[in-house]
């Protein structure tokens, strides 16, 4: 048993995917999340900024004496992969092994859709990911860099005319492909799932990284036996690099709730 708190970071708002799904799996495991939100988006960035960034997150998560690093984000686990280095020998996890293994699992005619920043599709790693999981299966990528800021804006509607259009421009050459599953590769597009899904049509599974990998976590933390005895309900702790106000405003979309914990302000100086 290990009753420290789960570390979770992302770039933003994204990675509250991840902690809503751990809040429901394990809700007596304390969460530190941090959002540089400050300084997002990273998936428009350089490999080398992402790294960079990925340490100072992972250094800033460890000050607070983790039991496990989770890489919410789908920018930093395509580019890190599974070397979070900065977490020396705490356990670490992205999005992308959790999610290409359920993917793979799912896929009925091994034609699998992988949409997510440019910096992850830049990656290539999904593909390499799933094709080391199974080499017999095709995968079409393309990135969406219009949904970041569509979900920052709040054009998430499944009718809104702006958001069906953009989700058509993304995602037509991975419908006319035929796959019958489609990774969200990115930790916001959850948020676009509904319009995603219509235009996708009922035969296409959706995968959500942010939930795979707290589900993986989950049973990370089982397998290794450093789950909570507590029987209280845990607490959420967040940390952000930008305005508190606006952290809190903005993650009732993330978190389909009001926010559940306190809320931080993280000052740049203290991530360099
Ligand atoms: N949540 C981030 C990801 O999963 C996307 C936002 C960004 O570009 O930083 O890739």
């Amino acid at each position: 048993m290990n009753n420290k708190a789960i570390g979770v970071f992302d770039s933003g708002m994204g990675g509250l995917t991840c902690l809503k799904e751990l809040n429901k799996l394990i809700p007596n495991e304390n969460i530190i999340y941090f959002g540089d939100t400050a300084r997002i988006p990273y998936g428009t960035r350089s490999r080398e900024t992402i790294i960079e960034y990925a340490n100072q997150d992972i250094t800033f998560i460890k000050k607070h004496d983790v039991k496990m690093i989770i890489a919410a984000c789908g920018t930093v686990s395509s580019v890190i992969g599974s070397g979070g280095e900065a977490a020396g020998d705490i356990p670490f996890t992205g999005v992308l092994l959790p999610t290409a293994q359920t993917a793979c699992s799912r896929t009925r005619n091994g034609k699998i859709g992988v949409i997510g920043t440019a910096a992850t599709i830049k990656s290539g790693s999904y593909g390499k990911a799933i094709r080391g999981i199974r080499p017999d299966v095709t995968v079409i990528g393309n990135s969406c860099p219009l949904f970041v800021p569509l979900v920052e804006n709040g054009f998430t509607g499944r009718d809104d005319p702006v958001t069906k259009l953009v989700v058509e421009k993304y995602l037509a050459p991975i419908k006319q492909e035929g796959v019958d599953t489609l990774i969200l590769g990115c930790t916001h597009y959850p948020i676009l799932k509904d319009a995603i899904a219509d235009y996708m049509g009922d035969s296409v599974t959706i995968i959500s990284s942010g939930e795979e990998v707290a589900k993986y976590a989950y049973n990370l933390l089982m397998s290794s036996e450093m789950l909570s005895d507590s029987e209280e309900k845990g607490t959420n702790t967040y940390y952000t690099s930008d305005s508190v106000e606006l952290f809190e405003e903005n993650a009732h979309a993330f978190l389909g709730d009001t926010i559940n914990g306190k809320v931080y302000k993280v000052s740049l100086d203290e991530l360099y």
